[in-house]
């Protein structure tokens, strides 16, 4: 954590969650992170149960963001969410890049930069995924891949757009796994991150944008990781879908 970077905590719900379910989570949810006023609280549910979680969150310290979005407009593209859908939803924030999409539906650093570049246009704050996998990692290459997809991602993106930008952090080899980076390691990538985003910036602005780790993050570990200088915030899966135990993380000492 670093005294000027405002911490976020946020929780991917990936394919979990009926509206129903949603709205039992979030009830119980908003009491407890109440008096929460010095960190960002984000909840990603998928797309049908956001009006669900926009409803229930309406007026508290809770904010929204959606797991992916479309870089076009409008138009005939089956099956895909505009960013005028999301924001119209109660979206203010959109995960883009998720590691699942990239092993799963095809996308590539240039999909995510065309991803967002769209948010930002529209107005959608970018939590943009980035992390190697284990192969790549004992491979030697975590440089090269983050270097990558940090360079490919933010793609003719400005200066004053990059301020907004977050960016995850999340080892493939980390997700859904139980098997945490460690603070150092996790805290060394961020570092990196943060370089890369100086050479291709400033550092000033490097110095402001807040880097989310993600990838087992639980309430007894959170702590931990958030005590690191350049770790700024946590993306949450697992343990984001009970209430008790995403209050618990979002209320990390
Ligand atoms: P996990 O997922 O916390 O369940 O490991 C994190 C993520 O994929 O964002």
């Amino acid at each position: 954590m670093h005294p000027k970077r405002r911490p976020i905590l946020a929780g991917n719900w990936k394919m979990n969650m009926t509206a129903t379910q949603t709205r039992d989570l979030a009830s119980k949810l908003v009491p407890l992170v109440a008096n929460v006023k010095d960190r960002d609280i984000v909840l990603g549910p998928p797309f049908t149960s956001i009006a669900a979680a926009a409803d229930v969150i309406r007026g508290t310290n809770i904010g929204l963001a959606a797991q992916n979005l479309h870089w076009e407009d409008k138009g005939a593209f089956t099956g895909e969410i505009s960013a005028d859908m999301l924001l119209d939803s109660g979206c203010k924030y959109v995960i883009i890049g998720h590691s699942e999409r990239r092993q799963y539906f095809g996308e590539t650093d240039e999909t995510v930069n065309k991803k967002v570049k769209q948010a930002l246009k529209k107005g959608l704050l970018p939590i943009m995924c980035v992390g190697e996998t284990l192969a790549e990692r004992e491979a030697g290459k975590l440089n090269e891949v983050i270097g990558r997809q940090v360079t490919g991602g933010l793609k003719d993106v400005s200066a004053d757009d990059m301020k907004k930008v977050v960016i995850a952090y999340e080892p493939v080899w980390a997700i859904g796994t139980g098997k945490t980076a460690t603070p150092e390691q996790a805290n060394e990538v961020h570092a990196l991150i943060r370089g890369k985003v100086r050479s291709l910036y400033t550092a000033d602005i490097a110095e402001g944008i807040r880097i989310q780790y993600g990838g087992s993050v639980t309430p007894e570990n959170v702590s931990q990781l958030m005590a690191k200088p350049d770790i700024d915030g946590a993306l949450v899966g697992g343990a984001s879908l009970k209430p008790d135990s995403f209050a618990a993380l979002v209320n990390f000492k």
